[in-house]
């Protein structure tokens, strides 16, 4: 009797002991397996639930690894590529399977990849039909030098941005999105292929009002995620900066209406008086495809006057700021992947930014040794080489 209770004793000392670290800490990866991925021919590798250090020369497959966490929590690449791409070159089928633990449940995510056919994905072993079945699953938050096109570059950017944060907490919001799609399609092609723009009067209406009907329902979402992050991108911005800089966001709705009680009948009226401008050019020129986010740094648009390095600490703090927001929406943090991130920030925004990752299971990779404590895996040609637990 006493041996058992010795031994409850010692199980609930070690069980505490390897939990410590990651007592805060509710949404983390566990494991993951990838057969014929990128560079990689066969991996199994188990993940520390606070920080994980992919270290290693160029080329050697440290963004691969990040790639294939986040296919399994979105089920895309964050690279616009085709699927067939991410199967190793030699090979025709490849395979990733990640395991992960939520506050209340387990997460397996088996993807089988085919140069042949369509990728299959099976969530806890059951095969789903839409990616939207996938998205929630496990949230992520990836960053990399790239993202300054967030900031810098065509809206595009930034409508994916708030695309992929809403979709991850918003499941509804994600297929409102592929009705959208949908609907503005087939509208332009009416547009586009109607020898006369009277044809295209007498049948345009019913595209026009499920057109306003999803585009409503999608600005308001966006604009409540604006408002949403707005607060935390404060915080993370003059954090990152050491309080020197403010920062601003704000929604521009592509609709040209008004966000209240009257927007679809004033989207309708917007539609009507657009339509020869529509037929002319053969698409539609309103609607939320043409959606923006105005970033102002100490009240200056970021993007034509901010220095490069203000525009990198703003796409950060964009990110920074998800994160939080994500957390006030699902009571979790989601996981957090820095690619190659420090080489780009002075070694004060780098240490800032360290702080803020522990809130998380984060991944970072780097090509040389930061020194940074958590567990560090090198990674030569698509193979672990060596793993250290650092404190
Ligand atoms: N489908 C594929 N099959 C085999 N190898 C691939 C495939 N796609 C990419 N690679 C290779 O994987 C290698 C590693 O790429 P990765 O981007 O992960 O490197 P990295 O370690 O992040 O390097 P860096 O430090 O330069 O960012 C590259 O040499 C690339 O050519
Ligand atoms: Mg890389």
């Amino acid at each position: 009797m006493i041996n058992i209770l010795n031994f409850a004793i010692i199980f609930l000392a070690i069980f505490l002991f390897k939990n410590e670290m990651c007592y805060n800490i509710d949404m983390k990866i566990k494991s993951l397996q990838l057969k014929n991925f990128r560079n990689y021919e066969n991996l199994k590798m188990k993940f520390s639930c606070d920080v994980n250090i992919f270290i290693g020369k160029n080329a050697q497959g440290k963004t691969n690894l990040l790639e294939s966490i986040f296919y399994c929590c979105i089920g895309k690449s964050f690279k616009s590529i085709k699927d067939k791409d991410i199967i190793k070159w030699e090979a025709d089928n490849g395979y990733i399977s990640l395991t992960a633990e939520r506050k209340y449940r387990d997460i397996k995510v088996d993807i089988k990849l085919s140069k042949q056919r369509k990728k299959t994905i099976l969530v806890n072993s059951l095969p789903i039909k839409r990616i939207g079945e996938l998205i929630g699953e496990i949230n992520v938050i990836f960053f990399s030098p790239n993202e300054l096109k967030l900031v810098k570059e065509s809206p595009e950017e930034r409508r994916k941005f708030m695309d992929i944060d809403i979709s991850q907490t918003n499941k509804r919001y994600f297929y409102l999105l592929s009705r959208y799609d949908k609907i503005l399609a087939n509208r332009n092609k009416l547009l586009k292929n109607s020898e006369n723009i009277s044809y295209v009067k007498e049948t345009i209406d019913i595209w026009d009002r499920t057109l306003v009907q999803t585009a409503k329902k999608i600005a308001f979402e966006r604009e409540k995620f604006v408002q949403n992050i707005t607060p935390y991108t404060e915080k993370a911005q003059s954090y990152l900066s050491g309080g020197k800089e403010n920062i601003r966001l704000k929604y521009i709705c592509g609709c040209q209406v008004e966000l209240n009680e009257k927007f679809e009948e004033n989207m309708m009226k917007l539609l009507k008086k657009n339509l020869e401008k529509d037929f002319k050019f053969g698409h539609t020129t309103i609607g939320v495809h043409r959606d923006d986010i105005d970033i102002f740094l100490n009240d200056v648009e970021v993007k034509t006057f901010g220095s490069q390095g203000q525009q990198r600490t703003v796409a950060l703090a964009l990110k920074l700021a998800e994160l939080e927001s994500m957390k006030d929406i699902t009571g979790e943090y989601p996981i957090l992947m820095l690619d190659d991130v420090f080489s780009e920030l002075d070694s004060d925004r780098q240490k800032r930014l360290l702080k803020f990752a522990n809130r998380t299971q984060t991944f970072i990779t780097c090509t040389d040794d930061k020194k940074l404590s958590g567990t560090l895996f090198e990674i030569e040609n698509g193979k672990i080489i060596k793993e250290e637990k650092r404190s």
